[in-house]
Formats: structure tokens, C-alpha cells, sequence
């Protein structure tokens, strides 16, 4: 299975998984000092104002404009009419300039990459640089009417762009980078008691289970806070994040969630936490999900 076959390669390959790693660290960490502002940016790369991320959008911006590229340079190899160059030169064009955007939200996206990830998105990045390489190469070769090479190099690119559109969907469909990992399901319709109330300690969180989802438990100032208790983008669990007014950083890749409601306030999660209302009971919390 070719799957297989390419995970088999990139873990016998240890120095793509160690520089991978270390390049999205060095990354990840110049973003955190770089404060507020670089955060913001960085969400923004990410998506978390969307909702999803925003790489994947862009990725086909660039793979369809190739795409129907080489469909019309094929034709216009028996087509000399000038629309079809016209047309095929065009989609060209379009499909390198959307590289841009579509690289910076993939280095947003592979600065917090899982580290077991981290030699995949290191090919798959290098496999859009070398692409985007070639497709310059044949943007050049067209403006000075080397019709032949301008084709022969966009082929190339093509080639390895496909490779490396491959491996951003072995990503997200075998590795699950960018998805939301946490199962869909929707307990405590109903007001449950999940712990005694004695047992929640102010400042120090606790995470019980109800029907099969864990559920985070934080007590700040009288207030009960009740929240998924992983994180939607790699599952750390936030019972080890950092609490501060309110909210709570992720562990591993300092995603920030808002405890009222579970809304994400920085990335790079895109994905909110399940929320739910909280209320005690002759002694017991009871929480449900949040209406
Ligand atoms: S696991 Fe990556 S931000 Fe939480």
C-alpha cells in the first residue's frame, strides 16, 4: 500500500523527522516571543477566525489553476491558436501567484505540527517549494516565448507538485494534522452529577468522565468551569495547561480556550471545546451541555 510505503520511507529517513521538528519548534517559538501581534497573525494563518483551517482552501486554488494549466498547454500543442497559450499561460500565472498565501498559512500550520508529523510536513513542504521552483522557471521560459521549455518546466513542476499534494492529504487523512480530534458526541444532555462538590479544589482542575467523554472541571472564584478536557487540535490534555482569568493554554502547542464557552481565542486550534452549564446539588456538581 502506498500509504505504508511513504510512512515506511519518512520513518526510515530519521534526520526528515528530526528536522522537521526542529524547524516547526524554531518557528513555533518565534511566534510566542513574538507576543500578541505575531499570535494574532498566526491565527489568522491558521483559520481560528474561520473556523477550519484556511490552508487546505488555498491548496486547491493552486492545485486546480496547474491542473487546468496542463490541460490547456496539451491542447495547445495541437491548438497553436493564441487563446489557448493565452489561457494556459493565465492558469499558470494564477496558480504560482496563490502559492504565496497557501505557503504562509502551511508554515503557520506545520509550526505546531505533532512531532510524529513533522518529517511528513517537512517533504511536503519541500516538495511545494521545489514545485513552486519549476513553475517560475516556466513562467520565465513563457515571457521570453520559450513556448517548449516554459511547458516542459510547469510538467516537472506538476510532477512534484502532485507528490506533494499527495503527501498534505496522507497529513490530513492518515495523520489527522488539522482536524478536530475530538470525538463528536454530545453527553449530559441532561442535568449529571459528575463529582462531589468537596472534591474540586479552587485552582486545581479535575477531569471526570461521562458517557465516554472526558470533561474538564476548573473552580475559579466561586465560578465552575466545565469544558472538553482535550485539546480539539493534537488531544493534549488541558488538565496540564496553564489557567489564567478565565482561560486556558493547551500544553503542547499553546492553543488558548475561553472556559465560559470554550471558544478558541488563539491557534492554533481551530476547533472550540465542548461547553457545558455547571450548577451543584446537594453537594454534587451536575453539569450539561451548554444550550
Ligand atoms: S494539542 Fe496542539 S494546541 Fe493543543
Amino acid at each position: 500500500m502506498l500509504s505504508k510505503t511513504i510512512d515506511n520511507a519518512i520513518d526510515n529517513t530519521p534526520i526528515l523527522q528530526e528536522k522537521g521538528a526542529q524547524t516547526a519548534k524554531a518557528i513555533h517559538q518565534l511566534v510566542l516571543s513574538g507576543g500578541k501581534p505575531a499570535r494574532k497573525a498566526f491565527d489568522f494563518l491558521h483559520g481560528t477566525w474561520l473556523g477550519h483551517p484556511i490552508h487546505p482552501l488555498l491548496t486547491d486554488i493552486v492545485v486546480g489553476a496547474w491542473s487546468l494549466g496542463a490541460l490547456f498547454d496539451v491542447l495547445s500543442l495541437g491548438d497553436k491558436s493564441s487563446a489557448t497559450q493565452k489561457t494556459a499561460d493565465t492558469l499558470t500565472a494564477i496558480g504560482t501567484a496563490a502559492v504565496i498565501p497557501t505557503a504562509l498559512t502551511g508554515m503557520a500550520d506545520f509550526s505546531t505540527i505533532p512531532k510524529s508529523s513533522a518529517g511528513t510536513g517537512l517533504a511536503h513542504a519541500v516538495a511545494a517549494d521545489i514545485s513552486l521552483g519549476l513553475y517560475l522557471m516556466s513562467l520565465f521560459a513563457r515571457k521570453k516565448e520559450q513556448r517548449g521549455w516554459g511547458i516542459f518546466w510547469s510538467m516537472l513542476g506538476f510532477s512534484v507538485m502532485t507528490l506533494g499534494a499527495y503527501l498534505g492529504g496522507h497529513l490530513v487523512f492518515k495523520k489527522k494534522v488539522g482536524v478536530n480530534r475530538l470525538s463528536p458526541s454530545t453527553p449530559a444532555q441532561e442535568w449529571t452529577a459528575v463529582l462531589d462538590d468537596a472534591d474540586l479544589l479552587e485552582n486545581q482542575p479535575e477531569t471526570v468522565t461521562v458517557d465516554e467523554q472526558s470533561i474538564l472541571l476548573y473552580r475559579k472564584e466561586g465560578r465552575i468551569y466545565a469544558v472538553g478536557a482535550f485539546c480539539p487540535h493534537a488531544e493534549a490534555p488541558l488538565a496540564d495547561g496553564t489557567f489564567c482569568e478565565g482561560y486556558v493554554e493547551c500544553p503542547w502547542h499553546q492553543s488558548v480556550f475561553n472556559l465560559s464557552d470554550g471558544s478558541v481565542v488563539h491557534g492554533p486550534s481551530t476547533y472550540p471545546l465542548p461547553s457545558f452549564d455547571a450548577r451543584i446539588r446537594d453537594g454534587r456538581i451536575e453539569i450539561r451541555a451548554a444550550g
